[in-house]
């Protein structure tokens, strides 16, 4: 089915961004893979710094590689995760991360994809991993 085939190459994409991740500090390699409301693919890794502080995720990499191209729809993100790159387990986004998604996604229909090495695939809605969250309805935006 075409959708299977998408979300298996989205999969895939985040699983190969792992070899780009700069983590000399952690070793813990993550990738990403987001998908655009109109079915682009932004890709991202984590990229550390000696003073630790200026780090940034995966997911945040790959939303600000979208959005500083005009994009603000989403669909979803697929995650891989593991220490020297090996994502033999599920790897779950930071809570920065869950709030920066919350920005621009929509929580009741934005879907996060834990991705192993092996294909195998597990999807949660954002809302069920930031339950109430804080979000742009919960301000009052000055236009
Ligand atoms: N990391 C991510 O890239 N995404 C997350 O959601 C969790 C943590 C990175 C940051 C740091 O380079 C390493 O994993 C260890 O925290």
């Amino acid at each position: 089915m075409e959708e299977d085939r998408r979300t298996a190459e989205l999969a895939r994409k985040a699983v190969e961004m792992l070899a780009f991740s700069y983590a000399p500090y952690s070793r813990h390699h993550v990738g990403a893979a987001l998908e655009t409301e109109d079915g682009r693919i932004y890709t991202g890794c984590n990229i550390e710094n000696a003073a630790f502080g200026p780090t940034v995720c995966a997911e945040r990499t790959a939303f600000f590689k979208a959005v500083s191209e005009g994009v603000r729809g989403f669909r979803r993100i697929a995650i891989a995760g593991g220490i020297d790159g090996v994502a033999a387990d599920f790897c779950a986004p930071c809570g920065v991360c869950r709030q920066v998604m919350m920005e621009f996604c929509d929580p009741d229909t934005f879907e996060v994809l834990l991705t192993r090495e092996d294909g195998a695939v597990k999807v949660f809605l954002l809302k069920d991993l930031l339950p109430m969250g804080f979000g742009p309805a919960s301000l009052h935006p000055i236009k």
